[in-house]
C-alpha cells in the first residue's frame, strides 16, 4: 500500500509510504487519499487528520512516470490530484502535516492548505515547477507571496529554489520547527488536542479563518489549471522529464 490510512483516538492518520520512489505520489495514491478526506468529513470518529512522509522524506512531489503518462488524458478538474487538493482546502476538520526530509512541489503546495504544519529540522522545501517548464498549482501562485511576500515567493516560484525549515519557519510556511527525531510524537501530540476539543468549535473556527479566502482560492486553481494543462504536454516539461529519468540536466536553449 503506497498510502496507508488508519483511524485511531479520534484521529485520521494518512502516511506516504513509498519510500523506493521517494514517495512520489501517483493517480491512485491521490484517490486514495482523496477518499480518505471525503469520508473523514462525515466520520464522526475522526476529529482530526494528520498526513506523514517518513522521517527521511516527505514527498518528492507528483509521480513524473506519471505526469508523461497523463499529461493528454482526463479533464483536470477531473483529475485525482484535483479532488484530493480540493478535499484538502476545504477540509472542515483540522488537518496537521508533519514533514521530514524533502517536501517537493505539490508536497510544500498541499501545507498551504493544511492548518498545523511541523516540521523536522532536516526537512527541505521546494516548488521546481519552472525547472520542469510547469507552473504553480492550486492556488499557491496566490498563497505563497500572501504567507512569504512577494519577494521571497518569487525566488521560490520563478527559480524554484529549495529552502530550508528554518526558511519555512521564517516565511510563515510552517507552523513549527522541532528536532527531527521529536517530530512524529510532537505532531500526534497536537492531534490528540485537537481531537478532544468541541469538534463543532473547531469546525466554526476553521470556517471563520478560511471562508473569506475560499473564492479566491477556487477562481485561482482555475487560473493556474488554464496554463497547467497545456504545459504538462508541452515540449519543455517533456524534455524536463525525459531528463529526470535519464538523469541529465534538461537542455531548455531550444524553447522560446
Ligand atoms: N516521480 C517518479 N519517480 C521519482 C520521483 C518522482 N517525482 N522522485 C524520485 N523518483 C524515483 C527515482 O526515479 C528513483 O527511482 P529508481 O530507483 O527506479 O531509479 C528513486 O525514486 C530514488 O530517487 P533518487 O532521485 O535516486 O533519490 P535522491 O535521494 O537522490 O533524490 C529527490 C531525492 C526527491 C531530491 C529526487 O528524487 C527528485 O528531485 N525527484 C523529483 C522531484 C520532482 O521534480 N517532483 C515533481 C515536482 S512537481
Amino acid at each position: 500500500m503506497d498510502i496507508l490510512t488508519s483511524k485511531s483516538n479520534g484521529i485520521l492518520m494518512i502516511e506516504f509510504n513509498r519510500p523506493d520512489k521517494k514517495n512520489a505520489i501517483t493517480a491512485a495514491m491521490y484517490q486514495t487519499m482523496a477518499d480518505a478526506l471525503k469520508e473523514a468529513e462525515a466520520d464522526p470518529a475522526v476529529r482530526a487528520i494528520l498526513i506523514a512522509g517518513k522521517p527521511e522524506i516527505f514527498t518528492a512531489g507528483n509521480d513524473l512516470e506519471d505526469f508523461m503518462k497523463n499529461s493528454s488524458q482526463d479533464a483536470i478538474g477531473e483529475r485525482p490530484v484535483t479532488q484530493f487538493m480540493v478535499n484538502l482546502s476545504r477540509a472542515p476538520k483540522p488537518v496537521i502535516a508533519a514533514v521530514a526530509g524533502a517536501a517537493v512541489g505539490i508536497g510544500t503546495t498541499m501545507l498551504m492548505h493544511c492548518d498545523l504544519i511541523y516540521t523536522a529540522d532536516n526537512a527541505k522545501f521546494s516548488m521546481p515547477f519552472t525547472q520542469l517548464g510547469l507552473c504553480p498549482e492550486f492556488a499557491s501562485s496566490m498563497l505563497l507571496p500572501q504567507i512569504a511576500g512577494y519577494p521571497r515567493a518569487a525566488e521560490k516560484l520563478l527559480l524554484g529554489e529549495a529552502f530550508s525549515a528554518k526558511d519555512a519557519y521564517e516565511m510563515g510556511l510552517v507552523t513549527r520547527v522541532v528536532p527531527a527525531d521529536e517530530l512524529r510524537a510532537f505532531a500526534n501530540a497536537q492531534a490528540t488536542r485537537l481531537a478532544a476539543l468541541p469538534a463543532s468549535s473547531l469546525r466554526a473556527t476553521k470556517s471563520l479563518m478560511k471562508s473569506a479566502q475560499t473564492a479566491a482560492i477556487d477562481a485561482q486553481m482555475m487560473e493556474e489549471n488554464k496554463y497547467f494543462g497545456t504545459m504538462l504536454s508541452a515540449p519543455e516539461a517533456k524534455e524536463a522529464f525525459a531528463a529526470f529519468f535519464q538523469k541529465r540536466k534538461p537542455d531548455f536553449t531550444r524553447f522560446s
